[in-house]
């Protein structure tokens, strides 16, 4: 059977000033009904097939965010299989190594299908397809991640080299975030997709890998798990046990180490119209726009304006004769901004931390 984790302990920093720590982006709803949250969790769900069976999703986010993730669960009418919770966020390698010790629970060995809680897929149809090839490589025992055509040469992702070919393409390279120079040059040779940050592959599998490249993540995430107190909604590593987890991706710890190894580690393709939101200028990417190119949220005119992002939360927002500009109103924060220097808006919010 397919087990769906869903990761979604980060603190989207890039989409400051909507995304907070204390209402991060993936709950969220940007140009949609449905938080980036619930859009993760209702792909899965919809997953099976006649031969494939689909269980209960597994949760693991911050303990902080614990009643935003269940009462969005709710309003979807999912039941979730358990909503694991961080005491602090010690990245993706942890969380799923969490997920897979609570999947292996008395002997069982699902395929987790992990996805992040931040992004957004138009067609259902290509990711059920490509989700389900790749449901059948993990089940063989390979690592499978899912493939995006890479658009630009953006910092902000993982690469992989693959050969060519139909289904399940042989990885030869992962590398997780190269530097600007680098990945302009992964894409003038041609080979490389994004990595689209799901990963499709046996509990067991994950386990035995981060035995291998990281036993100090798996080993001190075991003791703060085995020290758990679940409750009725929630389960809960120990607090002080976790603390002392290295922090670490799922990329760094394990996938840039799979190529070559003696772990089977392959690619499948996603053509669905995937899109991570990682910064504003995704957000405007994906929205609905004016014959301009302007895209609003809320109370907003523009007048001689192109290509502006305006989310408007309270008060009335109006854009003259300005070009290319995000501009993104809050009760007690707004933000004016290059929309090309999107990314940058991380460190704002380092300085805002850092000086209060
Ligand atoms: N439970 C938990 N705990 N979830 C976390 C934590 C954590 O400590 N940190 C991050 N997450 C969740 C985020 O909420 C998100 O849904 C997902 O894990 C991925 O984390 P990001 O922090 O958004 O990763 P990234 O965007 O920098 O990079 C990853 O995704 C890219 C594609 O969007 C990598 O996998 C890249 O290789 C990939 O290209
Ligand atoms: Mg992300």
């Amino acid at each position: 059977s397919i087990q769906p984790v869903i990761m979604a302990g980060g603190s989207g920093t890039r989409l400051w000033p909507l995304s907070r720590a204390g209402f991060p982006k993936q709950f969220l709803s940007l140009g949609s009904d449905d938080s980036l949250f619930q859009q993760a969790v209702a792909r899965l769900v919809g997953l099976g097939s006649a031969d494939i069976a689909v269980e209960a999703p597994l949760i693991v986010g911050n303990a902080e965010h614990r009643f935003l993730a269940l009462e969005q669960l709710r309003e979807k009418g999912v039941e979730p299989a358990a909503v694991i919770l961080e005491p602090v966020g010690r990245n993706t390698a942890p969380a799923l190594t969490l997920a897979a010790l609570a999947a292996t629970e008395g002997g069982a060995d699902p395929v987790l299908v992990v996805s992040p809680a931040d992004q957004t897929v138009t067609d259902q149809g290509a990711f059920t397809a490509a989700l389900q090839k790749a449901v059948r490589g993990a089940a063989d025992g390979a690592i499978v991640i899912l493939g995006i055509t890479p658009a630009s040469p953006e910092t902000a992702y993982g690469y992989i080299r693959s050969t060519a070919g139909d289904g399940l393409h042989q990885v030869a390279q992962f590398v997780e975030k190269p530097d600007a120079a680098t990945a302009a040059r992964y894409l003038a040779e041609g080979g490389y997709t994004w990595n689209s940050g799901m990963f499709v592959l046996r509990a067991s599998v994950w386990l035995k890998a981060l035995a291998q490249f990281r036993p100090d993540i798996l080993s001190a995430t075991q003791a703060a798990w085995s020290g758990r107190t679940p409750d009725a909604r929630f389960i809960r590593p120990t607090r002080e046990a976790f603390l002392a987890v290295p922090s670490e991706s799922v990329d760094y710890a394990v996938m840039e180490r799979c190529p070559g190894s003696a772990f089977d580690i392959r690619m499948v393709p996603l053509d669905a119209g995937w899109n991570d939101l990682g910064a504003w200028d995704a957000v405007w990417q994906v929205a609905a726009k004016d014959a301009a190119g302007n895209s609003s949220v809320g109370d907003v005119m523009f007048e001689d304006s192109r290509n502006t992002l305006v989310h408007a939360s309270g008060r009335l927002v109006t854009a003259l004769g300005v070009d290319n500009v995000v501009i993104v109103e809050t009760a007690d924060a707004v933000l004016v901004a290059d929309r090309e220097r999107s990314q940058d808006v991380k460190k704002i919010v380092n300085r805002l931390t850092s000086e209060k």
